[in-house]
């Protein structure tokens, strides 16, 4: 049976449940139809080949259009089947596509889009032409459209022959438009236009085309019309078909004012007046200007973007004369010297790495003052936050810093994988994102040798990663999903994080030159097309010369979620090596490590790496072939350290005596371990303790070895794992003891860090973040300068170092009253430097004063006050301070309602609030209130965040009760010693 077959019963069978009548092609708003006689002509039809297509289908199998009958691939399934015969189109019809994905038989192949936004009315008044080609017989097609109104439609075929339309149908559930043939046919392989106008508004969520503003240093509001894409709203910007294997060429058209400029994917290769074309009479029609872009090379919807505003340009060239530039407002600019120098060096970089030239004729990176990722890869316009792009060297952080040129690096990497090559469905999303997150860490390595991007790969991706893949409401790489809030869903720490570990361990086994090779043969074989993870693996395979099959390693990592435990033992001269799934939480037996059912029982290819005191440099190989294994040691071992560099994505245990000469030889001589491999031993230790399969005192006696570590690698791993026994220990009895040992730890290192804003990238990292956690465990050497250097800069205006900031306005909210905090909100709402008005925010939430809290997190709730994309880490430092942690959960239940509306079906999804707000509560009465309170309320998207924090609740639970008094007791015991 053919496809037609199929989908002729899709639309035959909305079709017969409903009243017809005629209508002209070029209609408004209207909804064609056609005569009672021939609809009941047509129903008898109907039934007639509903019966002969359902038995054709019960015998022929699935096919891939089919919203209605017979089995369905994955991502296909219908919906909607109720009893009440729907869905139904807004007119009330039955809308006869019942499918959230597109039918497959229409490929639009080109582009052709005006738009004309009213920044003061908001009012968009838009025209499309759609060519697009069928590659089978029918008389309808499907494509998306989402809060646009339609005016007028046309089709056309090759000769520019009208055919008449019978009826466009919209079904806003689905976001789509289903726009029927009366009497001809679209013929098989026939290529037609479609031609439709609409309008629309500005919207003022951050997602679509939106409107966006900023305040000039002298108090002018200035606005911008901007977009936002991916992954589904180009639908809601014009009609189009917007899943991202329908990739075609777009022809933008722009209508702006005289003092604007309008930005797209191209270059303006034509401005006209316009005065009279689409005139509105909302404008002053004669100063207005129409920009033509250039045609752009095939690419998928969420790509297109364009933006209308009032910015200036610094612009740098590449080695092959491609101009990059960063638009920005113009008090901003000097801001934007970093970004564009480093965007244009790593251009070079990934052309050389990549071995394909960038394909379009510019590069524009631009900052949107209301943004609500990090930044987005737009081909040829890549939006940024501010505070991704923008960086002033007197003013902004060392981790600031990078975290630009991080952004720049990664949605440059993008601009090959992704934009040149895309995920087919988004099921692949960590495609784009797992190797754009990959990828990232070298293009700045690149860049800025000096500041050892490399070493703090593991702190950024797989430490994290690592942390959320063992709970058990953890997902696999490959997840399938469907509409619009799944697929926002898996924009998650799973497809970017693990998504990058998991190739960080590739590399490490395949090697970089075959890695390299594989990636760039991928790019060429799929250049403006789609591909999908398998085609990916089998580049690797092919250039790894077929002595790895990628695919059958790597399904191990992708299509299970987890990862293993090794568990390594000695018997005389043999090691044996074990493997089974980490699980954090606690198991009454080994059968939940089989739930859900995985297709590899979870077990996996591992690639073991180990080296022992013999040769601490020297690493040996072994596999793990979905089973344990056991290999030969000298007897001089006397300690073996298993997973070099923490390259792995596993944690590994050892037997007591094992851990205990690991131990002794970080207290002796740390430096015999990497950074990264003394890092990797805290990680390993506090999460093993945490799942109760270490004992306490375990990460403690490691933790000793601190009071000698000066790096900035292991530090950061500590401090996150000291900070998080910190809020668990809080209603403990030990929490005291507790406290005084973190400063013990802390001391020698706070010392040797000084409070002057100097050294190497890498002491300045380690700097802010132990004096940050000096803080915390108050640590008087700290606090008193720091509360002086606050007082200093508020009375006298002393210059504070950009790396002291955050301890420096935190320590004087902390400990100051309402003149401070009032003080740094007037300097947050009056900066014009991004960077620093992030260190205010979060500074503002430090307050011990519930008064100044609750003031603070009811701001949140006023756009004029607070940016959206800036109301998460409101809550989360309110939430973060032990004096406000209940006013945020309180506000969160509150306001929950508000927030959904707010941030709940786009691309602020509402995983962040409930994850900030509960997932650090550690007793049973509020794992209860949390549990009850989200029964009653819809939490959309946030579901799988919602599951994720009730779990680490009880994980929480368990491990004060496993495991406080034990901490207490050897705290108790190491405070006398130490004293005496
Ligand atoms: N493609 C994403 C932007 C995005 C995120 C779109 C979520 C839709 C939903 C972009 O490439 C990205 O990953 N941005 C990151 C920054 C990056 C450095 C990790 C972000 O937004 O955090
Ligand atoms: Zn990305």
């Amino acid at each position: 049976m053919s496809e037609q077959d199929v989908d002729d019963v899709a639309f035959l069978t909305g079709d017969s449940n409903t009243g017809l009548h005629k209508r002209s092609i070029y209609e408004q708003n209207g909804v064609a139809v056609c005569s009672q006689k021939r609809a009941l002509c047509i129903a008898t039809v109907v039934f007639a080949i509903l019966f002969a297509v359902s038995l054709i289908i019960a015998f022929a199998g699935p096919q891939n259009d089919c919203p209605c009958a017979g089995e369905k691939p994955a991502n296909l399934e219908a919906e909607d089947e109720g009893d009440d015969g729907g869905p139904f189109a807004t007119n009330g019809e039955v809308f006869p596509w019942n499918n959230v994905r597109l039918p497959t038989f229409a490929h639009p192949t080109r582009y052709n889009i005006t738009i004309h936004p009213n920044l003061t009315t908001l009012e968009v008044k838009g025209q499309v032409t759609i060519e697009f080609y069928v590659d089978k017989e029918t008389n309808f097609i499907v494509f998306h459209s989402k809060n646009l109104t339609i005016n007028e439609k046309m089709i056309q075929d090759r000769k520019g022959h009208r055919l008449k339309i019978s009826q466009l149908l919209e079904y806003p559930k689905h976001q789509q438009l289903y726009l029927e043939l009366e009497e001809s046919k679209f013929r098989k392989r026939g290529n037609y236009t479609v031609h439709l106008r609409f309008t629309s508004k500005l919207g003022n969520e951050l997602e679509g085309f939106y409107l966006s503003s900023y305040v000039t240093a002298d108090g002018d509001k200035r606005h911008l019309a901007t977009t936002h894409f991916e992954p589904t709203y180009a639908r809601s910007a014009f009609p189009c078909f917007d899943e991202p294997q329908f990739k075609a060429k777009f022809k933008m058209s722009i209508f702006r004012d005289r003092f604007h400029i309008a930005l797209c994917n191209m270059p303006v290769v034509n401005t006209e007046d316009a005065g009279f074309y689409m005139g509105t009479g909302l404008n002053n029609s004669f100063s207005q200007l129409r920009d033509d872009f250039q045609e752009s090379v095939e690419m998928s919807t969420y790509l297109v973007a364009f933006v209308v505003c009032d910015y200036k340009r610094v612009t740098e060239m590449t080695s092959r004369n491609v101009s990059v530039s960063v638009y920005a407002p113009e008090a901003m600019l000097p801001q934007a010297q970093f970004a564009v120098k480093t965007a244009a060096k790593i251009m070079d970089y990934f052309e050389a790495y990549f071995g394909i030239h960038y394909p379009l004729p510019k590069q524009d990176l631009i900052a949107i003052p209301d943004f609500a990722a990090g930044a987005m890869e737009n081909w040829g316009l890549i939006t940024y936050r501010e505070t991704s792009i923008l960086y002033d060297p007197e003013e902004t952080s060392t981790a600031a810093h990078q975290w630009v040129a991080i952004v720049v690096a990664h949605e440059l990497a993008h601009q090959w994988f992704g934009n040149l090559v895309t995920m087919k469905w988004w099921n692949d999303l960590w495609l784009n994102e797992g190797v754009a997150s990959f990828l990232e860490h070298k293009g700045v390595d690149h860049v800025a040798p000096e500041w050892g991007m490399m070493n703090q790969f593991i702190l950024d991706k797989t430490q994290s990663a690592l942390h959320l893949d063992a709970l058990a409401s953890s997902h696999p790489i490959s997840v399938p999903v469907k509409d619009p809030s799944e697929i926002e869903a898996i924009f998650d720490t799973i497809s970017y994080n693990k998504g990058a570990a998991i190739l960080y361990m590739l590399e490490e086994f395949l090697l970089e030159e075959v890695m390299k090779k594989g990636l760039n043969d991928y790019l060429n074989t799929h250049k403006y097309g789609n591909a999908d993870t398998n085609d990916l693996w089998a580049v690797f395979t092919k250039h790894a010369n077929h002595s790895f099959d990628v695919k059958s390693i790597m399904d191990t990592w992708t299509q299970q979620m987890g990862f293993p435990l090794i568990t390594i033992s000695r018997e005389g001269n043999t090691i044996l090596a074990t493997q089974k799934r980490l699980l954090l939480s606690p198991r009454e037996n080994d059968t939940d490590l089989l739930t859900p059912k995985s297709p590899f029982d979870y077990k996996w290819y591992v690639p073991l790496s180990y080296y022992t005191n013999l040769q601490p440099r020297v690493t040996t190989n072994v596999w793990m072939n979905l089973t344990d294994v056991s290999f030969e040691v000298p007897p001089a071992v006397e300690w073996i350290k298993v997973n070099v560099n923490q390259t792995g994505f596993y944690r590994v245990n050892y037997s007591e005596d094992m851990w205990t000469s690991i131990i002794t030889t970080l207290h002796n001589n740390h430096t015999v371990f990497t950074p990264a491999d003394r890092a990797s031993l805290i990680d390993d230790a506090f999460t093993l303790c945490r799942a109760g399969i270490l004992n306490a005192t375990i990460p403690l006696k490691l933790s000793l070895y601190l009071l000698n570590e000066r790096d900035f690698v292991p530090w950061s791993t500590a401090i996150e794992h000291l900070e998080s026994w910190s809020k668990m220990m809080s209603e403990t009895a030990g929490f005291k003891k507790y406290i005084a040992f973190m400063k013990t730890l802390l001391g020698p290192v706070t010392a040797y860090v000084g409070l002057n804003d100097t050294g190497s990238y890498s002491t300045r990292l380690l700097r802010s973040n132990v004096l940050e956690a000096a803080l915390i465990a108050n640590i008087e050497g700290v606090v008193k300068p720091a509360k002086l250097l606050f007082k200093n800069w508020m009375e006298k205006g002393t210059r504070i170092p950009p790396n002291l900031r955050d301890l420096v306005y935190a320590a004087g909210i902390k400990y100051g009253g309402e003149k401070d905090w009032n003080y740094c909100w007037n300097m947050y709402k009056k900066t014009q430097i991004p960077s620093e008005k992030v260190i205010l925010l979060k500074s503002l939430g430090q307050s011990m004063d519930p008064w100044i809290l609750q003031r603070f997190l009811l701001a949140s709730l006023d756009r004029e006050e607070i940016r959206p994309q800036d109301v998460e880490p409101v809550i989360a430092v309110v939430a973060h301070n032990p004096e406000g942690q209940f006013l945020a959960w309180r506000h969160l239940k509150a306001y929950w309602p508000r927030f959904q509306t707010m941030f709940g079906n786009g691309t602020f999804t509402l995983s962040g609030f409930i994850t900030v707000v509960t997932s650090t509560f550690c007793t049973e009465y509020d794992l209860q209130e949390v549990s009850e309170y989200f029964e009653k309320v819809e939490v959309g998207s946030g579901q799988r965040a919602l599951e994720q924090s009730l779990e680490t609740i009880r994980l929480n639970i368990h491990w004060v009760k496993e495991n406080a008094e034990t901490i207490n007791q050897w705290l108790h015991n190491y405070l006398k010693i130490d004293k005496s």
